[in-house]
């Protein structure tokens, strides 16, 4: 698909941002949305949105295909062998509370080792923060290096048999780094400890092979692949899903209920209770429709964009860029000198331009590198050079008018 057609798939472009031409550089928070995922959505609700796994009738029986497809998609998007290892949550947060409490409560001990970075997001430190409250494990930080990459020494030099689970991101959603997660997999094995892999920056950006990580744990969000909101997935091992207790209980997930006690029913069930998010999780089945469409040229076209993005802002006085990894995705975070990250997002944004500003759900990172928040530009591949010369036009301007 030429860009120019790819766009043309996003009717959000269509709109102005503050009455000028949007220009959205915040992929990495969320991903503009095609119109396929749009519609199926919409269809769902339109044409069979029924009760799934439980209705006898027709419209049940098309909800629970298209809802049960949905499942072998993604199992076959990250390279899991079996659909039964996806399980569907409502967003990567709850992918990871969902191991850190059902897996972390059965397994983890007073004085065991949890291991994260200081380049995790919130949603991959708090959920082990408080896990480590109920058990008594610890938590470490293997230390992320200047360039925005993790030092690898320092993590073999802090693995022992303590140390039951390593939770790390797979991108960085402030650097963009993609870290090598299957060597931290494998030492973290020749260890003993399980490996949990935040893969919300990277399963957007890059092909994912679950299996060829040979991760434990690979969570990631439907909302920032073209997806829909309100849905997340977990992928774990089967045999360790089926050794974990569930993380909420009720309805669906049951396989006898008495007065007195309760049983389960087998994975994937038995960490979705509830009505499941269907309408959701069938418009992710979409958006892997939509990532098959454009194969894995967009990779490429991001690459250029980041690296054309990278020469024209290195080319600004008094600006520090984090991280200059050259495993990366299309992720650029930048302070300029003297000037609040969040004065410049507000200017661009009267110039059309959506970008972020913050911490980036990163503290501990923005401690790490002595400040309290930047600015983080993101692409995908509806994103053009065109709009990287306006951006970088009105970069200029703000920094002539702030300083
Ligand atoms: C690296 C990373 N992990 C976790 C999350 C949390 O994702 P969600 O808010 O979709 O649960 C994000 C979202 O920004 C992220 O960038």
């Amino acid at each position: 698909m030429s860009a120019e057609n790819i766009r043309k798939e996003f009717p959000i472009l269509n709109q102005k941002n503050r009455n000028k031409k949007l220009i959205y550089f915040d992929s990495a928070a969320t991903s503009l949305k095609p119109i396929s995922v749009i519609e199926k959505e919409m269809q769902f609700y339109k044409e069979y949105g029924a009760s799934i796994h439980r209705s006898v009738y027709e419209l049940g029986e098309k909800a629970t295909n298209e809802f049960e497809n949905a499942r072998k998609k993604v199992a076959k998007f990250i390279g899991a062998t079996s659909a039964e290892s996806i399980i569907f949550t409502k967003s990567a947060t709850e992918s990871i509370n969902l191991v850190a409490d059902a897996w972390g409560f059965k397994n983890l001990k007073k004085n065991d080792v949890i291991l994260l970075t200081d380049m995790e997001h919130h949603s991959n430190i708090v959920p082990w923060q408080i896990i480590s409250e109920k058990t008594g494990a610890i938590i470490q930080y293997i230390k992320s290096t200047p360039n925005g990459t993790l030092n690898l020494e320092d993590f073999e030099n802090m693995l022992n048999e303590n140390v039951k689970i390593v939770s790390v991101t797979h991108a960085s959603n402030v650097f963009g780094t993609i870290n090598p997660i299957k060597n931290i997999v494998k030492k973290a094995h020749e260890h003993g400890a399980l490996v949990m892999v935040d893969g919300c920056q990277s399963t957007p950006h890059i092909p994912i092979d679950v299996v060829e990580l040979d991760c434990d744990f690979f969570a990631f969000s439907g909302h920032k692949m073209f997806g829909p909101t309100g849905v997340g997935v977990l992928y774990g091992k089967k045999e360790i899903l089926k050794n974990m207790p569930p993380y909420q209980t009720g309805g669906g997930m049951i396989e006898e209920v008495t007065m007195e006690k309760s049983t389960w029913t087998d994975i994937p069930h038995k960490f979705e209770p509830g009505s499941p998010v269907s309408a959701q999780v069938i418009g992710l089945g979409a958006a892997i429709d939509f990532f098959n469409t454009i194969d894995n040229n967009h990779i490429e076209i991001q690459k250029d964009l980041i690296s054309y993005a990278l020469k024209k802002l290195n080319e600004i006085d008094g600006i520090t860029i984090y991280g200059d990894a050259s495993e990366r995705t299309s992720i650029i975070s930048f302070n300029i000198d003297n000037i609040h990250s969040l004065d410049i997002a507000q200017f661009l944004d009267y110039e059309g331009i959506a970008v972020r500003s913050g911490h980036h759900c990163c503290k501990p990172l923005m401690n790490t590198l002595g400040i309290s928040s930047c600015i983080r530009i993101s692409f995908h591949i509806y994103n053009e050079k065109n709009e990287i010369d306006t951006f970088i036009e009105k970069l200029n301007k703000s920094i002539e008018t702030l300083s």
